[in-house]
């Protein structure tokens, strides 16, 4: 039995999809199971920069089974405009499946979105606009569209029609928007639903048969702990559970097979969208990170927020998660700067506390503890081997594992897929 699993451990973008396609070349399965197209996982091979938003990020490699699990809401067009991206590339998405049980973001989602943003206003929750919210509303609220409702496709037009009539109403009523017409998007389906019929299948079965065979699946979760919808910041967060324990709901396995949990975590910290961010630095600090990190998001290509790594944040999704593994990120991007405060704690109206409040209002007034750290002001790219690293650069690394007490097995200098420094072998 090995089951492994992928995590972010901030806001997400700690560098998933960089992690999942280097083990990519080790697993027979790589299995998404929450979240959809919301997510934005850079692999990049030989300078060569792939975006996978739908798709798991082991694609490239055609040895492993690719699955949508059923914890996933699928947009079926972009997944096809995906498909078509890579394939025009000369690469084949022959291994990909989907399961029947993962529910489809429909147009209106999407247009509901983008509605409810602009009515919110200063309130808005900054999310990417792909109908991720909507979709699940409906799953929870037992009027969703599942993918293997498409198979027949005559009852599909006709709970169409009048789930459309009611949206409809929604958006033109309550929201002033502009409605669909039921005739372009039955044909839109129509279309769409012949090439993902054969995609289709029971993942439970599938991705359970493979761990029952001692085969290697690897679970790619998109988004991260802080964007949880039960332990995130809400409302600032996405509407899944991006954590291990998602695994079990979203892809139909049992707590007992997943054996190796990896926890990504970006040497400083980002966010995308609204919402606290104690360490955020809104000042030339920040923008040097955000420069010198290239941080601009992968699916909506907005600014990152960024700050200095926040401990507590880390330490929240070890817990959560029963984190076995972390793997370190960008510390290469740490290389230009004279000093780096780690946020250790947070001062809460004058009180310490080293974790999360429940209270968005006493996050929102969290003032960061910090331990400054000295720099290193050396380009540690090409290094692979940990001992080759500048000795503030080992403290730097030494420090969070001792704070977080997880080893700290694999350290990211670098986007490519092998610029690594291997200090435990994750598979
Ligand atoms: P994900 O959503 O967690 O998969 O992360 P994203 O792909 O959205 O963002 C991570 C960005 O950092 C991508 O552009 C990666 O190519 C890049 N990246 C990943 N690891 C490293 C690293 O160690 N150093 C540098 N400089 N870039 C990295
Ligand atoms: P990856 O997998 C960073 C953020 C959005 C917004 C909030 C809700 O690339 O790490 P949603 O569209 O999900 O309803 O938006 O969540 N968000 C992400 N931020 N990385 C992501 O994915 C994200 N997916 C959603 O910016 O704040
Ligand atoms: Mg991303």
């Amino acid at each position: 039995m090995a089951g492994y699993v992928v995590v972010g451990t901030q806001w997400g973008d700690e560098g998933k999809g960089k992690v999942v396609d280097l083990l990519g070349s080790d697993v027979n399965m790589v299995v998404r199971f929450q979240g959809g197209n919301n997510a934005g996982h850079t692999v990049v091979v030989n300078g060569e920069k792939t975006v996978l938003h739908l798709l798991p990020s082991g694609i490239l490699n055609t040895n492993a089974l690719c699955v949508i699990g059923p914890g996933v809401v699928v947009n079926p067009f972009v997944l096809f405009s995906e498909i078509e991206t890579l394939e025009k590339r000369g690469l084949t998405c022959g291994h990909l499946r989907i399961s029947g049980r993962a529910h489809l973001i429909m147009p209106y989602h999407i247009r509901i979105d983008e509605l409810e943003e602009m009515r919110a206003g200063d309130r808005k929750i900054g999310t990417t606009k792909n109908g991720i919210g909507p979709c699940y509303a409906d799953k929870y609220s037992r009027i969703g569209f599942r993918v293997s409702e498409l198979a027949s496709f005559d009852s599909f037009c006709e709970k169409l029609k009048s789930t459309l009539a009611f949206k409809n109403e929604i958006i033109a009523k309550v929201y002033g928007g502009t409605p669909f017409d039921y005739e372009e998007m039955k044909e839109q389906f129509r279309t769409v639903r012949e090439k993902l019929l054969p995609m289709i299948t029971d993942a439970v079965d599938l991705v359970n048969n493979a761990l029952d065979e001692d085969q290697v699946v690897l679970f790619e979760g998109a988004q991260a702990n802080m964007l949880d919808i039960n332990y995130g910041t809400y409302p600032y967060v996405t509407s899944s559970s991006p954590t291990a324990a998602g695994v079990c709901e979203g892809a139909g396995v049992s707590p007992h097979k997943l054996q190796h949990i990896i926890g990504i975590a970006k040497a400083y910290s980002t966010r995308v969208g609204e919402g606290p961010f104690v360490t955020e630095q809104i000042n030339e600090t920040g923008e040097k990170l955000r420069e010198l990190g290239a941080e601009y998001g992968a699916t909506t290509g907005r600014p990152r927020r960024c700050g200095w790594l926040d401990l507590p944040v880390v330490r929240q999704a070890v817990r959560i998660n029963g984190l076995t593994d972390i793997a370190l990120t960008k510390l290469d991007i740490l290389s230009e700067f004279d000093e780096i405060p780690v946020c250790i704690g947070y001062n809460i109206s004058g009180k310490f506390r080293d974790s999360i409040p429940a209270s968005l209002e006493d996050y929102y007034i969290a003032e960061p503890v910090y331990k400054t750290m000295p720099g290193w002001k050396t380009d540690i790219s090409g290094v692979r081997t940990f001992d080759e690293l500048p000795e503030a650069c080992r403290n730097y690394v030494l420090f969070i594992e001792e704070y977080l007490k997880t080893p700290i097995s694999l350290v990211s200098v670098g986007p490519e897929r092998h610029a690594n420094i291997i200090r435990r072998s994750l598979i």
